[in-house]
C-alpha cells in the first residue's frame, strides 16, 4: 500500500466569507494551506514556518487565528474570515482604507494578517490605546514600516468606524 492508498480524507464543511465550502481534506492538513490551495483564496499569506510571522492570520469564530497553527479538520463547523471578505461590493473595509492612506503598507506581505489580526481587536475594543494596538500586534511581524503608520492606519480605521 502506497502512502495516498493509506491516507483517508476527512469531510470538513466551514463558512469562508459567507460562503459554505465542503471538502474532503487530509487529516494533516493545515488550515492556510486549505484557505491557500484547496480554496484558492491566495490572500492569506504564509511568511514563516515557526508560526511567528501572523501573515496567515485569520478571523476563526470571531477570533483572529495564525491558520498554521490549526488544522482544517480542527475548522470544520466554524466561519471563517479571510482578507479577500474585507470588501464589500467594490468598496475597502475601512481598515482597508486607512492602510492605504496613512501608508501603513510597503510590500505588503504582512498586510493581510495585520488587517485581521486589527479587526478582531477593534471588535473587542472600539476604541484602542497605542499600547493595545501594539499589544494585539505583538504576534504580527512587519519587516518594512517600522510599524508607525500601521499604529496610525488602526488608529484611523478605529476613528472611521466610530463616525459610521
Ligand atoms: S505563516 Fe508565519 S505565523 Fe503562520
Ligand atoms: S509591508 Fe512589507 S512586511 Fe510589512
Amino acid at each position: 500500500m502506497n502512502m495516498s492508498e493509506s491516507t483517508q480524507l476527512v469531510p470538513i464543511t466551514v463558512s469562508v466569507n459567507g460562503k459554505t465550502c465542503q471538502r474532503q481534506v487530509e487529516p494533516r492538513l493545515l488550515l492556510v494551506e486549505f484557505i491557500r490551495e484547496t480554496l484558492g483564496l491566495t490572500g492569506t499569506h504564509i511568511g514563516c514556518d515557526t508560526s511567528f510571522c501572523g501573515a496567515c492570520t485569520v478571523i476563526v469564530d470571531g477570533d483572529a487565528v495564525k491558520s498554521c497553527t490549526m488544522l482544517a479538520v480542527q475548522a470544520d463547523g466554524s466561519e471563517i474570515l479571510t482578507v479577500e471578505g474585507l470588501e464589500r461590493d467594490g468598496v475597502l473595509h475601512p481598515l482597508q482604507q486607512a492602510f492605504s492612506s496613512n501608508h501603513g503598507l510597503q510590500c505588503g506581505y504582512c498586510t493581510p494578517g495585520m488587517l485581521m489580526s486589527s479587526l478582531a481587536l477593534l471588535a473587542d475594543n472600539p476604541n484602542p490605546t497605542r499600547k493595545d494596538i501594539r499589544k494585539q500586534l505583538a504576534g504580527n511581524i512587519c519587516r518594512c514600516t517600522g510599524y508607525q503608520n500601521i499604529i496610525k492606519s488602526i488608529e484611523a480605521a478605529a476613528s472611521a468606524m466610530q463616525e459610521d
